[in-house]
């Protein structure tokens, strides 16, 4: 029998803790922004941007993709594009199609909206999230170094 789908949907309200909990993992050193952000996200337009969160069999959640438009993305060619600004599955459940679930469901949105291509972004460092990003049909476009001065 093949392996049941796995449970992925919009976030919404009743999701905050959770969705804070992982925005944590994924980006600690923000920690203190996160709750407003959840809160412009669950206000935002229902086409400037989405989140999508996996729940898990037991109850609660698994992982969280959130996204963007943005009116450039690096490689792209059309405008504007779809672009991944985050993406997490809580160590324990990885390598289970969680990852490429809530990816599929963040295409399915951008495709509703007529957009043809969709972006993302990882560290050099961080060849899993490049390898789970090739694996689901992204190709890379362009290396780039990010420079800093303080003023
Ligand atoms: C990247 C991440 C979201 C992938 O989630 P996941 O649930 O493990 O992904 P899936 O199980 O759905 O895997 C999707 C595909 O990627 C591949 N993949 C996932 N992790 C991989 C890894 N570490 N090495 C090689 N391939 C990997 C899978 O084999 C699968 O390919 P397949 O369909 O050909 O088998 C998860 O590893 C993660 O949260 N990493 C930490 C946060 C992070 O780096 N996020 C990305 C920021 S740029």
């Amino acid at each position: 029998m093949p392996p049941a789908p796995i449970p992925v949907r919009r976030a919404a309200a009743a999701d905050r803790a959770e969705w804070r909990r992982m925005r944590d993992a994924l980006w600690p050193h923000e920690s203190a922004e996160h709750a407003d952000e959840i809160e412009a996200c669950l206000r935002a337009p229902a086409d400037a941007g989405a989140a999508f969160v996996a729940e898990r069999a037991g109850g609660g959640l698994g992982g969280l993709l959130e996204l963007r438009l943005r009116d450039f993305a690096e490689g792209c060619t059309s405008s504007p594009v779809a672009y991944v600004e985050g993406w997490w599955v809580d160590p324990d459940a990885r390598l289970q199609g969680v990852g490429a679930a809530l990816m599929r469901a963040a295409e399915a949105w951008a495709r509703d909206l007529g957009l043809t291509e969709i972006a993302s972004d990882c560290d050099l460092d961080n060849e899993p999230s490049l390898r789970a990003h090739q694996a689901l049909g992204f190709a890379e476009a362009v290396r780039v170094i990010c420079l800093r001065k303080r003023l």
